[in-house]
């Protein structure tokens, strides 16, 4: 069944656990999803960015998620926009059977430059009024991203925004976050806490304490009805890079953010995880491997069913580490 961001994410509270975000955009992504959510009873948190939207289609990805839910009856699913950047986004959403919208106006409508702290509350206030009037939650976020906001994200050099931005640059300030959700009422807020988007995180293996615990926990203490959202939550596993370059690829050396850092958050206060990059990549490392293989196939199946057990494996295992397995 159906279930909005408010309600999935009050529950995890109760219960301390947290719910990793996969992000979507074809249908064998949806059914690993489904899989090992349905493997280990976990409830599910499904998000399509714009470009996911552009790409498969609305109507497409909305009846796929019909489906889904369809298939899989005793299996909970919010259906979110991933980084929406306007109210034209957000609410398009909605009429399409999502559930709960992320407002990021932390950035300009162009997804890129950073906006001032009074545009962001007044875009996400509008859509809070809107998205609640019909039910659906709302994430918001506060603060600046590494990567996404630097542009740096997946760039040649194989490095992130670290040494681009300040500390302090990265890291929300509890007071604004106060003032925020009193202004806006949102449901789940983003928090600059450390990480950025994409493949290249760190340059080097990181030491523990890269994220802002204190800042995590200190915006968790006072706001308690708010769940905490942490973006760029990819780990990006050694052997996954270690399969894709084994077999053709080519990504240089990098480090996300370890597993355990963020079950470290979660017992702070962090309640949703976005992973878009390991999925990714564990699918593409597959197509890499079948591809360079067998040289003479051609069935797209044959590089799809493997790529889909991938993530399906990775889904569930983040299922089982997040605390999300037996929650269903
Ligand atoms: O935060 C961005 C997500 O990883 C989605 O990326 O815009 O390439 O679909 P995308
Ligand atoms: P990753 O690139 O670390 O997977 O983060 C995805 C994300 O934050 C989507 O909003
Ligand atoms: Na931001
Ligand atoms: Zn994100």
């Amino acid at each position: 069944a159906r279930i909005t961001l408010r309600q999935l994410l009050d529950h995890a509270a109760e219960h301390s656990y947290g719910v990793p975000a996969f992000n979507i955009n074809n249908m064998e992504q949806g059914l690993a999803i489904m899989e090992a959510a349905q493997a280990v009873d976990a409830p599910v948190i499904m998000q399509a960015s714009r470009g996911a939207r552009s790409y498969a289609g609305d109507i497409m990805l909305s009846r796929m998620i019909d489906a889904l839910v369809e298939m899989y009856p005793s299996i909970p699913i919010c259906m979110h926009q991933d980084h929406g950047n306007n109210e034209a986004t957000c609410l398009s959403a909605i009429q399409h059977g999502f559930t709960s919208v992320m407002m990021d106006g932390s950035l300009k409508e162009d997804a890129k430059t950073p906006a001032d702290y009074d545009h962001n509350v007044a875009i996400t206030r509008r859509v809070v009024d809107a998205a609640h009037w019909v039910g659906a939650s709302v994430e918001g976020e506060l603060g600046v991203l590494g990567s996404l906001e630097s542009g740096a994200g997946e760039q040649e050099d194989g490095h992130g925004a670290e040494g681009q931005l300040s500390h302090d640059q990265l890291l929300t300030d509890p007071d604004q976050a106060e003032d925020f959700v009193a202004a806006t009422r949102v449901d789940a807020l983003a928090i600059a806490m450390g990480t950025s988007h994409g493949a290249y995180k760190f340059s080097r293996q990181p030491d523990g304490d890269i994220l802002a615990m204190n800042i995590i926990e200190e915006i968790h203490r006072r706001l308690p009805n708010v769940h905490l959202v942490m973006h760029g939550s990819s780990s990006v596993p050694q052997a996954l890079q270690d399969l894709f370059n084994a077999s053709g690829g080519q990504m240089p050396q990098t480090w996300g953010v370890p597993v355990e850092e963020i079950v470290r958050g979660i017992k702070h206060g962090v309640r949703k995880v976005n992973i878009d990059t390991d999925c990714r990549l564990a699918m593409t490392a597959q197509f890499r491997k079948v591809g360079q293989g067998n040289l003479s196939e051609f069935d797209p199946r044959k590089f799809l069913k493997p790529a889909m057990d991938a993530m399906r494996d990775l889904c569930r295992e983040r299922f089982e580490q997040f605390g999300t397995a037996g929650h269903a």
